[in-house]
């Protein structure tokens, strides 16, 4: 041990010294007053000191408490020769951690320093378990908030794959509302659309709402209410249960607090979605706020990427027809054949209890279906004769042609297929893959006997319009052969209601 004696008498001070040393201590320094003392201590550190009650320049318990402000943790062994009763308790009550009667044996000291070193040992376990435990608790503390980091980064990434797979604001609308319920203080939520210059809001979805208790459908909104929710700078507002009465004209009563969030694209509101909060929730955690401004943010930039994507598709549509009134516009016996034809297989497809989505496919590709004859030249499209074999191989490249130009303009598959096989037949025999039977797509099958139909019972450069009834054998001559028998029973009730139809408006 590094050992201080401060000690006014030379020889007991030089004899303490020397024993203490024989003793293998590191280094012990002698000192004869208590300011040199505290001047010593001041340069280097010591593991224990021996002081003695008496010093020249001041009592040895002055010292005592000097030293223990200075370093609380260092042992200090009090030495007199005259001790009373008093001295001892007033030394052990300011931190002494021995006191040696003198004379002294070398005994005597050597047992106080074993003594003291164990407690120092002691002392210096307890400190480091204590650093291990404070260490512990702050790693405890960094994993929890690590742990809510990696949670609230999991619930972000879920939101955002969420509202990624969505296409439609239909099914917008609900899963914004389940995602915010998903929420801990989130009781039930519900998104409104808010029409410009309207006083009201109209209800799209709810979650969380019980039987009963549903928040109308409409509600009314006080303008200042409505400048603040929506308002161009409105981020999000919290509205307590009695603001809520005053705020809605046809509010449920609540005891929530209600917060709510405006959607907008490009700056403009169209929507708000409010969420009650369950009691206590004006405080809630800086991290569902997070999570829902984030919701928020997300879903508005999915409408409004929808509707970009909605605009884009329309217009690309509306350039695909102006194409094809261009083409029709040129041969002056096959006007609006496109238009014809996709309505009579539209009613067909109908009939047929194809689906919605299907009809719409139709609707819009059926239109398209022979788009390839841009590629066919004018001389042998308007050949006012026969066409040559060559001049028909030529003819009979448009469906391919056709697929190629909407594949490259980003139509689905199924919508492609339309194109590509509209002139396959039923026995196998049609162009340009010979697919057979049900191989043929089964919008692509009804397209094609509505084709033929408007193509015979249209005036040609080469040849006269057949009558709707021979057009009708001819259809029928060819069931199972050209034809989709199912597909053509589809369209005879067509061509029956088309008759009727005329019939009564003659
Ligand atoms: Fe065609």
């Amino acid at each position: 041990m590094k050992i201080l004696i401060v000690e006014d008498d030379v020889m007991l001070g030089e004899l303490l010294q020397e024993r203490l040393l024989r003793l293998k201590h590191e280094r012990v320094r002698v000192c004869l007053t208590g300011v040199e003392a505290f001047q010593v201590l001041n340069e280097e550190a010591f593991d224990c000191a021996f002081v003695d009650l008496r010093l020249p320049d001041m009592d040895g318990l002055q010292l005592l408490t000097a030293i223990k402000e200075h370093d609380h943790g260092l042992p200090v062994v009090m030495m007199s020769g005259f001790p009373t009763m008093d001295h001892t308790i007033e030394a052990m009550r300011k931190g002494a951690s021995d006191f040696l009667t003198k004379p002294f044996t070398l005994q005597d000291v050597a047992l106080t320093l074993q003594r003291i070193m164990k407690e120092r040992q002691l002392l210096l376990q307890n400190l480091s378990l204590q650093l291990e435990i404070q260490a512990r608790k702050e790693l405890e503390q960094v994993n929890r908030k690590l742990e809510s980091r990696v949670d609230e980064h999991s619930r972000l990434f879920q939101i955002s794959k969420e509202i990624d797979e969505i296409h439609s604001s239909e099914d917008l609308y609900p899963r914004i509302v389940h995602l915010a319920s998903s929420l801990e203080s989130v009781e039930k939520v519900s998104f409104f659309l808010a029409p410009q210059d309207r006083s009201s809001l109209v209800g799209m979805a709810n979650c969380g709402w019980k039987p009963g208790d549903s928040w109308p459908q409409r509600i009314e909104i006080s303008e200042e209410r409505r400048q603040e929710l929506l308002g161009n700078c409105a981020t999000h507002a919290v509205i307590g249960p009695e603001e809520i009465q005053r705020s809605f004209k046809n509010a449920p009563q609540t005891d929530s607090i209600l917060s709510c969030w405006p959607m907008r694209i490009r700056g403009e509101p169209f929507g708000l979605l409010m969420a009650f909060h369950n009691d206590g929730s004006r405080s809630r955690p800086s991290e569902e706020t997070r999570l829902l401004d984030f919701l928020i943010t997300k879903a508005s930039l999915a409408v409004e990427n929808m509707a970009l994507y909605e605009s884009l598709v329309s217009n690309f549509y509306g350039i695909l027809k102006s194409l094809v009134n261009a083409l029709e516009a040129k041969d002056l016996y096959t006007g609006k054949h496109s238009e014809r034809v996709t309505r009579y297989a539209t009613d067909a497809a109908r009939i047929l209890g194809c689906s919605g989505a299907q009809l719409e496919t139709l609707e819009t590709v059926g239109y398209l279906h022979d788009i390839g004859k841009i590629g066919i030249c004018d001389s042998i499209l308007n050949k006012p004769g026969p066409l040559s074999i060559d001049e028909y191989e030529t003819v009979k490249k448009h469906p391919s042609i056709g697929d190629s130009i909407v594949s490259e303009l980003g139509l689905s598959p199924e919508e492609r297929s339309i194109i590509r096989h509209h002139h396959e037949r039923w026995d196998g025999a049609g162009y340009p893959d010979g697919l057979t039977g049900e191989q043929i797509p089964l919008l692509a099958r009804v397209l094609s006997v509505a084709d033929a139909f408007d193509a015979m019972t249209s005036k040609r450069a080469y040849r006269n319009a057949m009558s709707r009834d021979q057009a009708l054998a001819e259809l029928l001559k060819n069931r199972c052969k050209q034809f989709d028998p199912s597909a053509l029973d589809a369209f005879l009730e067509v061509a029956e209601k088309l008759s009727a139809d005329e019939d009564k408006s003659k």
